[in-house]
């Protein structure tokens, strides 16, 4: 062997990188984490491979799950100097309700799939860090229980069943159990094509069917949620609704006092469509990368919203925030708030409650940190001035 061969080898054997490769050294608590991308390691351990799947997967070729977290690396952030940035303050108003930071919980489903405490155990974390909860349809802890564990009203997401009176049961029971604001998905007309959750599901060797209904569709399984205990769910296999149009807005105005915000719009003329329909609020979003293989990521999708809704409605976003600059990026080109998926995942598949606070923990961190050393000190402050 060649004396620069060996001379490598022993660099390679002494490098960090080797040693994130290596199982022995993954984490052991929240606390020794330096960034969220460590809890993704644990859980990727600790899951059975269909449901770390359903956690990681994008749709076809994962173009736009990939293309969430690459368009951050086009986007530049221009620091300011010499500002006093001894105290800075992250935090919002939504609707008339102050959160002491602009990070949002995204709506996940089946999270007991990754913790037996699933969203209960999110529920906690979101109120022992003071962040707002938004809950999906396909929740595997009721409303009422998440709400109880929350402390606090939570947002309720949801599904537009074919069905109306199993949707309109839905907006009442969640309306009834305190949630203010309705957030309907609009990205999944049809179900999507999750190649990756397919490919690791074949590798999975449990019997599926101990858990899960058998004969419901891989991804939108309806019998086992606790949203849809007591409706007459016959006839409804998935909850794909390929029917709706803009009419549905007027519709659920109908049935529900709550706020009702439209997520998954990435487009301007939809911006725009959504404002004059009525939509109290706009979440940018392509689903983490599981609806449309666009191959475009939701932060490059912001601006031609943002202008769009003109001020008019608040723009959230998601769909690959990893980072508190990738959080800044987002508020500086216009966005009201940010949520999150799959961190707080990795967190609850990791260490349960506690791996969700450390995961919130870190990303406000990372984002006061963004913000100091950009010589920002509120959020109102993160103008498009500091982007290029
Ligand atoms: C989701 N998402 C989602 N959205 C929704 O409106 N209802 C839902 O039930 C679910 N379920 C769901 C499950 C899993 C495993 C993931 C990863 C995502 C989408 C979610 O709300 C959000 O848009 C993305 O997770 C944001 O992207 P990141 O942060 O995961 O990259």
């Amino acid at each position: 062997m060649s004396l620069f061969r060996r001379e490598f080898l022993r660099f390679l054997a002494g490098s960090p990188l080797l040693l994130w490769e290596n199982e022995e050294h993954l984490i052991a608590s929240p606390a020794e984490a330096l960034s969220v991308l460590e809890f993704e390691l644990v859980a990727k351990k600790l899951l059975p491979p269909a449901h770390y799947g359903y956690l990681a997967s994008g749709v076809d070729d994962d173009l736009t799950l990939r293309a969430n977290r690459e368009a951050f690396t086009k986007i530049q952030i221009r620091p300011r100097r010499l500002v006093d940035v001894s105290k800075v303050d992250l935090s919002i108003d939504l609707f008339g309700t102050r959160w002491e930071t602009p990070i949002v919980l995204a709506p996940v489903g089946s999270q007991m799939a990754f913790h037996p405490d699933g969203e209960v155990a999110a529920a906690r974390a979101a109120k022992a860090k003071g962040h707002l909860q938004i809950l999906s349809t396909m929740t595997t802890a009721s409303v009422e229980e998440v709400t109880a564990a929350r402390g606090a009203p939570i947002w309720y997401q949801l599904y537009p069943t074919a069905k109306w009176a199993v949707t309109e049961a839905l907006v009442r029971r969640a309306e009834a159990a305190g949630c203010p604001v309705l957030v309907l998905t609009v990205d999944l007309p049809v179900i999507s094509h999750r190649e990756t959750a397919s490919e690791l599901a074949r590798l999975d060797e449990r019997d599926c069917a101990a858990c899960h209904e058998q004969g419901a569709s891989t991804y939108f399984r309806v019998g086992r949620k606790p949203m849809f205990d007591g409706l007459d769910t016959s006839g409804l296999r998935d909850l794909d609704a390929p029917a709706l149009t803009w009419d549905f807005i007027s519709r659920l105005r109908s049935v529900t006092r709550m706020k009702i915000l439209l997520k998954g719009i990435v487009t301007r003329e939809d911006a725009k469509l959504a404002v004059e329909r009525g939509a109290d609020g706009i979440i940018v979003s392509n689903h983490g990368g599981r609806a449309e293989e666009s191959a475009r990521g939701t932060i490059e999708s912001l601006p031609e919203v943002v202008e769009a809704a003109s001020g008019r409605v608040p723009v959230l976003i998601d769909s690959g925030f990893r980072r508190g600059t990738d959080i800044f990026k987002a508020l500086a080109l216009g966005a009201g708030a940010v949520a999150i998926g799959r961190p707080y995942l990795w967190g609850l598949a990791a260490f349960g409650q506690s791996g969700v606070e450390a995961v919130l923990d870190i990303l406000r961190r990372e984002l006061a940190l963004a913000m100091r050393l950009a010589g920002v000190t509120s959020i109102g402050g993160i103008t498009r001035d500091y982007v290029v």
